[in-house]
């Protein structure tokens, strides 16, 4: 296995051997906020089609994580290799891979000076050079996918939350992404509300999208998750399938966080 401290050489040997095909790899990742070392050495492998849940108390180091996974923050020390390529790589095309990789925030983060169609076009038309046309097919088709093909021309402030987020997911597809991270998706939702947006995550987990998702609906996680991730302190303290992890973990950690949702 590769180690933190190679430096930023490309493709590494761990990246390009029989791991290859993994979407994510996490290794020795490390990130301190002046001196709150906020992630101390995390590794997780995401594969095609998988959806890792990660769970934990609030300021162990969830978002910092995600945010390190497509580089709204920049690591310390380690790797991160999306679909094989080190992000840290100084030929690497961070804004390409970034493309590729869609983040829907618990804030929704809309443009609501824009309509809905617009938040939907925008990077493709922008950043992808999609024509107008085909960036709208393609929006269309994704509002229609989250419920929302009658909103396209609705202004986003006229939306509760539950459609400003699933437009925040659908806007995310229209880039067509091989990796989606969602954190916290559902904290700012009513749970009523909620219940929506979760349907939605739901189905594109069945139609083989690769997830990482920042949760507290455990009985999502439990439901949906390939593997479910328990970050404590900035380190992952448990890992494992949803039965195991709900029904049985390991750590005491574990089960005092579980007791608290159980
Ligand atoms: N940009 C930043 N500058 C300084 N400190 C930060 C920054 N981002 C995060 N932190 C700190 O890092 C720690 C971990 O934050 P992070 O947001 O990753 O936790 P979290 O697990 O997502 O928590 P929550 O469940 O509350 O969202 C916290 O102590 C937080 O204050
Ligand atoms: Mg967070």
């Amino acid at each position: 296995m590769a180690t933190s401290g190679n430096g930023a050489c490309g493709v590494s040997a761990a990246a390009s051997g029989a791991g290859s095909e993994a979407v994510v790899r996490v290794e020795g990742l490390r990130k301190s906020f002046g001196s709150n070392m906020v992630l101390r050495g995390i590794d997780l492998t995401v594969m095609p089609g998988q959806v890792v849940t990660i769970i934990g108390a609030s300021g162990s180091g969830k978002s910092t994580l995600l945010r390190c996974i497509n580089l709204l923050e920049t690591p310390d020390a380690g790797h991160v290799w999306f679909r094989g390529k080190d992000l840290a790589a100084e030929h690497v095309d961070i804004n390409a891979l970034r493309e590729k990789i869609g983040m829907v925030f618990q804030s929704f983060n809309l443009f609501n000076n824009m309509n809905v169609l617009d938040n939907c076009t925008l990077a493709p038309v922008t950043l992808k050079k999609t024509s107008r046309q085909e960036a709208e097919k393609v929006a269309l088709a994704n509002l229609d996918s989250v419920g929302l093909a009658d909103f396209a021309g609705a202004d986003v402030n006229t939306l509760s939350g539950g459609q400003k987020q699933r437009v925040a997911i659908a806007r995310a597809l229209c880039m067509k992404p091989d990796l989606m991270l969602f954190d916290e998706p559902t904290s700012a939702l009513d749970p009523e509300i909620s219940g929506e947006v979760l349907e939605v995550m739901r189905r594109l987990a069945s139609q083989g999208m690769t997830m990482v998702v920042v949760t507290h609906e455990m009985a999502f996680a439990r439901s949906v998750s390939d593997e479910v991730v328990f970050m404590d302190e900035g380190v992952i303290a448990e890992k494992g399938s949803p039965e195991k992890m709900f029904t049985d973990p390991e750590k005491p950690r574990t089960r005092e966080f579980l007791a608290r949702y159980l």
